[in-house]
Order: C-alpha cells, then structure tokens, then sequence
C-alpha cells in the first residue's frame, strides 16, 4: 500500500522527506519496520495541539507493553525458556522506558492521570483470531505492529518537536522499539513457518494502515 506519492512532511525538517534512520530513505525505514503507512500531517498537527496529552499517553503505552509482554509469558512461556528469556527483556526494557516517562512528565508539572485510550489497539486487538496457534501468532505481530508504529513516531517527535531534552529522549528509545518489533515477528516463528508468518503480517500491516489513516479525534501516541 505504498502510496503514489511521498506524504505531506512540509511542517517537518526537510531530512524526513530523504533519510531518517541509518541513513537510509525514509520508505526504507518504514518497510524495515512491515508498515505500510507513514504517519501524515494529521498527527503532527495534534502533537501541535495537546503534546501533554501524547506524553501522558507515552506512560500508559509504556505499561501497556510491559504488560503485554508479561502477558504473552504467562500464556505461552511454559516450556519455553528461550522465549521467556526474550520477553523478560522486553518487560524490564518497557518498565524502564515507562519510570523514564514517569520522570519527564514529573519535570513538567504533567500529572499522570487516567486517560481514555484511543481506538487504535482495541481495533488491532479485533483482528487476533480464535484457537491456536493462530491466536499466539496474532497475538505477537499485532505486538510487533505496535512497537513498529511506536518507532516511527518516536522517530518523527524526535525531529519535530523544540524542546532539546524531549527530542533526545525520543531519540534514545525509538531503536529499543525496532528491536522489539524484530524480536516478536522473530517469536511468532516458533507458532508458523516464517512464509506464514510472512503473509500474516503483511495482512495485519495493512489493516494497521487503514486504521492509521483512519485515525482516531483523541490525541494519543497512535492516533
Ligand atoms: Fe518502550
Ligand atoms: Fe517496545
């Protein structure tokens, strides 16, 4: 679903257009990361208009993959040390990006209060099938598709926004992001064989994409 022409970045630094990650074309980057959409101007305007709300939301996405990945050891870890191993570093790596958060909203006087969550994870959520091995599968690339949109975002604050301190703390986690999402495509291969795993994926990136495009009135890190 590469779109015919590049999307809009007129309100962000000239580079997203050329390169942005190991200096390799911006396309490039968001194929390495299975999306089949870019983030568009849409976003960036609500970064614009309520950055709080998006920092708040960062804490909650935080502890929400942690969770997530806490989840995944008790459902399919038994028997698995391997698997456990890996998820375990997620889970210390999500809880340490989520004290970090913690930390900068503390520096801003933000308080980190309840929020509504925005669609985008429960319509992910919908898309995970019945019965196994397909739920386990589904279950981690719709994990992988996260961390992907996460990256990408991250990515994107870290050269959009003015403030120095955010824009390196935002540098500093969208790599960890990558890794994540590597590493659970890499997991879903232990539930199917990897053209399996392949097409699902593609399959669950475009619907991720639609609901991207869609996007979501409440200004939240996915939106
Ligand atoms: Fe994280
Ligand atoms: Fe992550």
């Amino acid at each position: 679903m590469r779109p015919k022409s590049q999307p809009s970045w007129k309100r962000l630094p000239a580079r997203h257009s050329g390169t942005l990650y190991l200096d390799v074309p911006y396309w490039d980057f968001v194929a390495l990361l299975n999306l089949q959409t870019t983030t568009g101007e849409r976003w960036v305007e609500q970064v614009d208009r309520d950055l709080p709300s998006i920092l708040i939301d960062h804490a909650h996405c935080e502890k929400k993959a942690a969770g997530v990945a806490m989840s995944l050891i008790f459902a399919y870890g038994s028997g698995r040390p391997a698997m456990c191993r890996e998820l375990s570093e997620i889970v210390v790596e999500e809880l340490e990006h989520f004290r970090l958060v913690l930390d900068l909203l503390a520096e801003r006087d933000i308080a980190f209060a309840a929020l509504k969550p925005g669609a985008y994870g429960r319509k992910l959520n919908e898309l995970v099938r019945h019965g196994e091995p397909q739920r386990a599968l589904d279950r981690l690339l719709v994990a992988s598709l996260i961390e992907a949109r996460s990256c990408e975002r991250f990515a994107l604050l870290r050269d959009h926004v003015t403030d120095r301190q955010l824009a390196d703390f935002y540098g500093s986690l969208f790599e960890s992001e990558a890794r994540h999402h590597s590493t659970y495509v890499q997991m879903a291969t232990i539930f199917a064989p990897e053209p399996v795993v392949r097409a699902r994926l593609l399959e669950l990136s475009a619907e991720e994409a639609r609901i991207i495009e869609v996007g979501d009135e409440l200004p939240r890190m996915h939106s």
